[in-house]
């Protein structure tokens, strides 16, 4: 692990453990400027795709309490395929407009699911996910895929955690080079 690397796994672990249990704004706010001080160093001198990712999604499983599953899935034609994530095993494709993600992905924008049972078509890949929150992933304005964050917690997320999270991929995705097979056409 190289020294910016370090520092940033270091920062995401103290912003894990300022918030082991349900976090006040106070504390949230403090989670994500760790955080986000942790992504700044990881991707200061790295712009790939799959490596940024990738470290996004384990910054953030390791640094948001409550957390069983984050990671992204990838739009590939009409689907999401699998990308890099943190957790168990997951389904590898959803079609556009299924489950959380493919909705998500099909109206561009977040969606939060406080009772994953409560939601018609819900996939399960953890049957410990109580609650979900997808978020669109963007590159100059095109699609990408979507970011899902699963909780064994009921309402886990909130609009908060929603704003937040979506300005961290604003900074993940300002710096990181995305290939263009990787991109939905413009629309
Ligand atoms: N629950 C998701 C499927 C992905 S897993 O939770 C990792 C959905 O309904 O789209």
């Amino acid at each position: 692990m190289n020294d910016k690397a370090s520092k940033a796994a270091i920062g995401s672990r103290d912003a894990g453990s300022a918030s082991v249990r349900t976090m006040s704004s106070k504390s949230k706010a403090a989670v994500y400027d760790s955080l986000r001080g942790a992504l700044r160093e990881l991707i200061a001198d790295q712009t790939d795709f799959l490596a940024n990712i990738s470290n996004f999604a384990a910054l953030l499983f390791g640094g948001l309490p409550n957390l069983n599953w984050a990671g992204f899935y990838l739009l590939r034609g009409s689907d999401l395929v699998l990308g890099p994530f943190q957790g168990k095993p997951a389904c590898s494709c959803i079609a556009m407009g299924d489950g959380v993600c493919g909705t998500a992905a099909l109206q561009r924008a977040a969606v939060l699911v406080p009772n994953v049972h409560a939601f018609p078509g819900h996939i399960v890949c953890d049957e410990a996910s109580q609650s979900e929150m997808v978020i669109p992933v963007f590159k100059d304005s095109r699609l990408i895929g979507v970011l899902d964050l699963d909780s064994p917690q009921l309402a886990r997320f909130d609009d908060t955690d929603r704003e937040h999270i979506e300005a961290l991929l604003r900074l993940l995705m300002d710096g990181t080079d995305v290939p263009e097979f990787r991109l939905a056409p413009p629309d």
